[in-house]
Order: C-alpha cells, then structure tokens, then sequence
C-alpha cells in the first residue's frame, strides 16, 4: 500500500476527482488543517508539520489560486498559494523524501505561433495567474528536484466550478449567449487528468509534463458541444443560441492567450496513459449530471 498526501479542499475540482480515481493500492491522506478544514499551504510550519507526521511516498498539489481574473487585483494573494505556498509543500515532501506532484498551467505559456507548446517551449506569462503559476513551477522545482510538475488547461468537472457548468445555467436561462470564438485551447476532463496525476504519484515520474484532452476547441466551440451534448441527454431544454464573438468584446480584467494548446504526447507516452478526445470526455461528465 502507498500513501499519498493530497494538498487541496473537497471544494476543489481535481481534488474531488483524486478521491474517485484514487488507484486500490493506494492510501490517500488529504491534508488536513485539523477541525475538518482543509489545510493553508500558506502556512510552512503547519505544512512541514502536516507533511512530516503524515510521512507519504507521494505529496500531490491540488491547491491553487484559480480565480484567473481576481489575480490581477491581488497579485499577492495569488502569489503567497500558487508560489510560495507550492514551495512549501515541495520542500515539506523532500524532507520526507515524497515524491511531489505540482499541477501548473497552460497560462505559463504567451504568445504562440499557433502551434502546440513543447515542454520546453519558452515561457511567458499574460497575466498575474500565469507569472505566479511559473514562479510556483520554480519554487517547486528548486525544493524538489525530482517533482513532476503537471501542467494543464481549460479544467472541468461535474464538481465545483467551471465553464461548462457556468455554460448549463446560463443556457437554461437565456435565449441567446455571445461566446469567445478567437481563443483556442483543449477542454480538460478533471478526471482523467486526476489519472494523470495518480500516474504521475506512484510512479514517481521526474521531470515538466503537459495534460490535456486530445484535441482543440474554441471556446465556442466548447459552447456548442455544451449545448449539443447537454441537449441529447436531456439536460436542456429550447437551450439558448451561441453566438461567436471576439475577444474584444467580452473584455476580463486578466488577458488570455490566442492560441493555448499543450502538446501532450510525449508527456501521455511518459505516462503510459492516452487522452481520450475532449469532446468524448465531455460527453462523459456530462453524463455524470444526467
Ligand atoms: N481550473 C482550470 O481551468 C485550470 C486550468 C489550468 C490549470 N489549472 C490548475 O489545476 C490545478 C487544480 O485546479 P482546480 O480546477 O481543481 O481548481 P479549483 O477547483 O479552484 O480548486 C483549487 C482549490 O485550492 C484550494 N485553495 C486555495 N487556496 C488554498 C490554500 N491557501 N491552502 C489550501 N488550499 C487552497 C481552494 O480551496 P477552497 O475552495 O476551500 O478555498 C480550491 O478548492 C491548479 O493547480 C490549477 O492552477 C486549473
């Protein structure tokens, strides 16, 4: 049996997947902030503490700062999870000699020439999210050198919130929706990516790699497949119009890459895992809430 620390809260996206992937032989031990709470990977005793009582083979970060957009206001507070809080736990996780798992993002990437991003392709963030989010890659890296750290994109999951979630309820209530048609990026199922991740944990894989669903969409294209796909299952009824619009005008206070798509086969073969096409996926989820 090994045992895995999984830092994060129950409300969390990838954190609620980890617990129904988790594979048998595993032990899977959130981090707990004592009366039930989750926690505060801000906090390098309590962390050090946690971490060292627990004593895993494996330290998992399903922690982050997410809300993109909110970043731009509290550069800080984005910084002290997804930076310094990240190094925490990855120093925590040497000191034990646990293998640590960093989850990152495709936001750590900028400009693109329309092709996928190798592992290796240059950075260059757009936003604070992004630019905190590498900082956390570093920290990590120089705790733990031997971590994996797991970048992916566009999350979603039956649990928590996400943009296909947002997509249902505004769709059940409105007759049309104008959605971005000049970003392109790879939908992700939080539950394979927690696969991923597993993977990633019990076979102490070293080293940056990229998980995504297979495929690329816009996010209108998302939109779209949303309706559909909601529509034949019965989620939807009469669902709202998409409209594609540009960028330009739904403006967010954060800006967003063009063209954000991770390539993922190096890094899928390095796990021995295959990512099924993001529209498959979201068949799936949405399946779950049929
Ligand atoms: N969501 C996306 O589209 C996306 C895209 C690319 C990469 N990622 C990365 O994927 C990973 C998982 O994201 P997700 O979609 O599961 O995000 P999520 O649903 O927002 O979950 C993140 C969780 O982190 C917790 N958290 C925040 N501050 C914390 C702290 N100081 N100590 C402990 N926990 C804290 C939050 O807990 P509370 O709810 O209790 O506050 C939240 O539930 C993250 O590393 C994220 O950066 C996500």
């Amino acid at each position: 049996m090994r045992r895995v620390a999984v830092a994060g809260s129950p409300r969390g996206q990838l954190f609620h997947e980890l617990g129904r992937t988790r594979p048998a032989d595993v032990e899977l031990l959130p981090l707990s902030g004592g009366a039930g709470e989750r926690l505060d990977i801000r906090d390098a005793d309590a962390v050090r503490a946690a971490v060292e009582t627990l004593a895993p083979d494996a330290l998992i970060n399903a922690a982050a700062w997410t809300a993109v957009d909110g970043a731009e206001a509290d550069p800080e507070g984005a910084r002290a999870v997804n930076a310094t809080g990240a190094g925490h736990l990855a120093a925590a996780a040497a000191a034990v000699g646990a293998h640590m798992v960093h989850v990152s993002t495709d936001f750590v990437f900028g400009a693109s020439d329309g092709r996928p991003f190798a592992i290796d392709a240059p950075t260059g963030p757009l936003s604070v999210y992004g630019r905190t989010k590498l900082e956390g890659e570093r920290l990590v890296r120089k705790e733990a050198p031997d971590a994996t750290v797991l970048r992916t994109a566009w999350v979603y999951s039956s649990h928590g919130q996400n943009f296909v979630k947002s997509m249902l309820r505004l769709m059940g209530e409105r007759d049309e929706l104008g959605v971005v048609v000049d970003q392109i990026g790879a939908p992700t199922w939080a539950y394979p990516l927690a696969g991923a991740c597993w993977a990633a944990a019990t076979g102490r894989v070293s080293g940056t790699l990229h998980w995504s669903g297979a495929g690329v969409a816009s996010w209108y294209d998302f939109a779209q497949a949303i309706r559909d796909e909601a529509t034949a299952l019965g989620l939807l009824e009469n669902a709202a119009r998409v409209r594609p619009i540009a960028t330009h005008e739904y403006p967010l206070p954060a800006p967003r890459p063009a063209y954000s798509v991770l390539e993922i086969a190096p890094s899928a073969a390095a796990l021995g895992l295959q990512p099924d096409h993001w529209r498959a996926d979201l068949v799936r989820m949405l399946g779950e809430l049929a």
